[in-house]
């Protein structure tokens, strides 16, 4: 009798759990979730992008939905890539022995200065609204990149981690390109 309520009391207390486990805040969260992973990461946006995982992953930590707040995120990300990427070509430049390789290194210095400079731009101009500015300043960006890529290119074939660091920064860039045309009204 004692152990046959106990089971009653307990089985409604798992059905209790269940329904506002299934139909409380935890689904919610799922709900939401699932919305940036499907609507806005895979199909909106990343799907346009080069790369994506990596969009899938910048977007999914972003920790918004909202296209500006996600185009901020990935901008201070890209800004902080290109400036890594500008440190790791200066440290390059400054230690390498061979004078192609310098002078290599050195191209993708001043690349990546204009870069900065660029993604600096594009972050006033999304300040501002101003998102054909943030389209054209990443754009730019994207072809500094392009240009310190096309120098290494060359053979002997550069063995450092700039090449992968360089097209990875650029499928960033990438994910700003999209989301700004959506801003701009050409999904
Ligand atoms: C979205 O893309 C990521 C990365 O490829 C993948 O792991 C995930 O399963 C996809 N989700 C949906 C709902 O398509
Ligand atoms: C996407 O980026 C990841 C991480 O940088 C890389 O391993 C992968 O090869 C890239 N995929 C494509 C299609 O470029």
């Amino acid at each position: 009798m004692a152990s046959s309520s106990f089971l009653v009391v307990s089985s409604l207390l798992a059905l209790v759990l269940s329904v506002l486990f299934f139909n409380g805040v935890v689904p919610m969260h799922a709900a939401s979730s699932d919305d940036v992973v499907s609507t806005i990461c895979n199909s909106t946006i990343c799907k346009k992008t080069r790369n994506l995982s990596i969009c899938f992953n910048v977007l999914k930590s972003a920790g918004t939905t909202d296209l500006k707040g996600l185009a901020t995120f990935t901008l201070n990300l890209a800004h902080d890539k290109t400036i890594g990427n500008r440190a790791l070509a200066q440290s390059l430049a400054s230690k390498v022995a061979d004078p192609d390789l310098k002078e290599r290194y050195d191209t993708c210095v001043e690349r990546y200065n204009d870069a900065v400079k660029d993604i600096e731009g594009a972050k006033g101009y999304l300040g501002k609204g101003d998102y054909k500015g943030l389209n054209t300043y990443t754009f730019g960006a994207m072809t500094e990149v392009d240009a310190c890529l096309f120098s290494l290119s060359k053979l002997p074939k550069d063995s450092s981690t700039l090449p992968g660091n360089g097209k990875a920064v650029e499928d960033i860039y990438s994910i700003i390109l999209v989301i700004a045309n959506l801003l701009l009204g050409h999904a």
